[in-house]
């Protein structure tokens, strides 16, 4: 039997967990066609459940196009991206022909391979000017298929914090000026560097201030988890007690990723039934996959954000005098502002007041290193 748990990509269909209400607050975003900002710390489910709520959707009167903004750093690369998403995604629409003259600056060039896969490329030429031309065509075709196929266009730009890289407050400007007149599609912007994004919607100073609804995604509730890793042991031949399945989710944080990476590891050391002896091999190797990323944090990290990383490996109240002097973490002050940092590269998280790894493996490294 194959693996039941799923690490590294985003999750669908059966390995999809619980978010029920999250699943249909989003359809009714996307059938709206309401604009939405989805932010959550990294690795909390957030491409999984849009990628889950789509395929939920009917095909017939949706088209999706997503934009994946990771590795676009200049406008160039978020032109040919853009038009790649989209034509992509007008490959289940319409005839090859018929997508090629929705471009006009743009011209695509696309290949089929022998499985039949179209794949485009959008050359563009690098001149300023043919860059701003291509930008304001790119911008517009969205409304364009909306209007002529008659079909709600959804736009979902994940880690859309990026855009802050790519030219500024006048290039959001510039996407915000396209946008707001875009009636028929609708909008997903998602990121993960979550004190980005917030700024970007919610300072009154930038071009997407109060622009669309809030979504912050939480976490799945543990009882959740539990019960889907259950199900997934029975169905793949294998068993875990909840109690067991219980103490698993909470090594790891309760959290998604983590959950699935934990669950993955200590399934492969089982036969049958999952026993505690299983759940500890399985936290060794995952300690042991990921010893040179750990390393790497912490030998980038300074005297101070070590010190930070060593208190929160253990507890929660570091500004307490106690934990001040014990781990050597200077002043309250210098603390906020140790994790200030942090918290903006995503390697720690904040919610309701609370600072935590954001990798609770990482915790567990440092403790056991006694580093
Ligand atoms: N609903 C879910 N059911 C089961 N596992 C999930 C679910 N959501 C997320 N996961 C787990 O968390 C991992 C990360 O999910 P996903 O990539 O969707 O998160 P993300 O918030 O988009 O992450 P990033 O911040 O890296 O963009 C998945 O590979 C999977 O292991
Ligand atoms: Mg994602």
């Amino acid at each position: 039997m194959d693996n039941p748990f799923v690490f590294g990509q985003s999750v669908s269909g059966e390995y999809f967990c619980n978010r029920v209400k999250e699943q249909s607050d989003l359809a009714a975003y996307m059938r709206s066609g309401q604009n939405v900002f989805i932010y959550s710390y990294r690795r909390l489910g957030k491409t999984s459940l849009v990628k889950q709520t789509m395929a939920g959707l009917d095909v017939k009167h949706f088209t999706f196009v997503f934009v994946d903004m990771e590795r676009v750093s200049t406008q160039a690369q978020f032109v040919e991206v853009y038009s790649k998403a989209l034509a992509d995604a007008m490959v289940k629409v319409d005839k090859l022909q018929k997508i090629r003259n929705l471009f006009g600056v743009l011209v695509p060039t696309f290949e089929i391979s022998p499985q039949g896969e179209v794949s485009f490329e959008f050359n563009l030429a690098k001149k300023v000017s043919s860059v701003q031309r291509g930008l304001e065509e790119v911008m517009e075709l969205p409304k364009k298929i909306a209007t002529r196929y008659k079909r709600r266009v959804v736009v979902i730009f994940d880690e859309f914090q990026e855009v802050e890289n790519i030219g500024g407050a006048t290039f959001e400007k510039f996407l915000r000026s396209y946008i707001q007149h875009h009636k028929d599609v609708c909008y997903i912007f998602m990121g993960s560097k979550t004190t980005v994004m917030f700024d970007m919607f919610n300072d009154p100073k930038r071009a997407f201030y109060r622009s669309s609804s809030v979504f912050p995604l939480k976490a799945i509730p543990a009882p959740e988890l539990v019960a889907h890793m259950i199900k997934c042991c029975r169905k793949s031949g294998k068993s875990i007690s909840r109690s067991l399945a219980n103490e698993l989710v909470s090594m790891a944080g309760g959290l998604p990723h983590y959950v699935q990476m934990l669950a993955w590891h200590t399934w492969e050391t089982a036969r049958g039934k999952i026993a505690a002896k299983h759940l500890e091999q399985g936290i060794k190797n995952v300690l042991q996959s990921q010893s040179d990323l750990f390393q790497t944090w912490y030998e980038q990290a300074t005297l101070r954000q070590r010190a930070v990383y060593r208190a929160l490996a253990v507890r929660q109240d570091i500004f307490s005098g106690q934990a001040l002097h014990d781990f050597d973490l200077g002043s309250a002050s210098t603390v906020q502002s140790v994790l200030r940092v942090l918290v903006k590269k995503g390697l720690i998280n904040h919610e309701n007041n609370v600072y935590a790894l954001a990798d609770p493996f990482f915790g567990l490294w440092l403790k056991e290193r006694k580093v």
